[in-house]
């Protein structure tokens, strides 16, 4: 059985005021109970990391965690601005996002940039969230399955039998930032796209991946999503913002 996972990608927002109280209410709201077995997380702006571990470790709850939202392809070095898996370890991070449409759209990042750095996450002893998802147009001439499947073949080239421990996030381009939610059904069935690829190269690594949803999830549309078979979760960005959306989403 395959854990729910909600994870909030804070994305270019955040203070130390407003993450202190964020981290605040969160922990408090789910002191007071949380469905058994699932995990959640927060992917934290890079300068933000040792504040939010700090405030996340004050309220000792094991199922919340630290992420980050990008990590460098390298691991040292001449490479200024960059980020190394092993820092973000140090940090406490336990997931990292590679490969979300904004970077692969905005900073040109490759699928074999996305699985150089997917293979430094894993190197460092981190869980990947390798993004994958079509844009409009592509929806729209029928190539959605076809664009998907491919980004995760390239994946499935390089790091083979190590995507047993990543997470997917299918998150359809038009979806991101836009409220235009995919329905249900349109969801699942990409999930079950990407895990029938997944189970042609490993039947194995196809059944235990977690392929979480992403791209205007709400609280009022968390419940029917996750009710899929195939979604394990989701990848949250406007809504988790806020701490009861974000709250009422982890309890979906
Ligand atoms: P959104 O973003 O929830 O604001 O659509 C999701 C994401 O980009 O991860």
């Amino acid at each position: 059985m395959r854990p729910l996972i909600v994870i909030g990608n804070w994305k270019l927002n955040g203070s130390l005021a407003s993450n202190e109280s964020w981290v605040k209410a969160v922990c408090k709201g789910m002191e007071q109970g949380m469905p058994a077995g699932r995990m959640f997380a927060l992917c934290a702006p890079f300068p933000y990391l040792s504040q939010c571990e700090q405030l996340i470790k004050e309220c000792s709850l094991a199922f919340l965690s630290l992420g980050a939202q990008d990590v460098s392809a390298h691991n040292s070095g001449a490479f200024t601005g960059e980020v190394s898996a092993a820092m973000l370890k140090e940090l406490g991070c336990k997931y990292v996002i590679v490969g979300h449409s904004e970077r692969r759209q905005m900073h040109q990042e490759t699928d074999e940039l996305v699985s150089a750095k997917a293979l430094q996450a894993l190197d460092a002893g981190l869980t990947p969230i390798i993004c994958v998802g079509e844009s409009a147009d592509e929806r729209n001439s029928g190539r959605e399955t076809e664009v998907v499947c491919g980004q995760i073949a390239r994946q499935v080239s390089v790091l083979q039998d190590r995507l047993a421990d990543c997470l997917i996030a299918y998150e359809p381009i038009w979806a991101i930032g836009t409220g235009k939610v995919a329905s249900a059904q349109v969801a699942q069935d990409m999930h079950k796209a990407i895990r029938l690829q997944l189970a042609e190269f490993n039947e194995d690594v196809a059944s235990h991946v977690g392929i979480l949803y992403g791209g205007s999830v709400k609280p009022d549309n968390a419940v029917e999503l996750f009710a899929m078979p195939d979604i394990d979760g989701g990848l949250i960005g406007g809504a988790s913002l806020n701490p009861q959306d974000f709250l009422a989403i982890c309890q979906a």
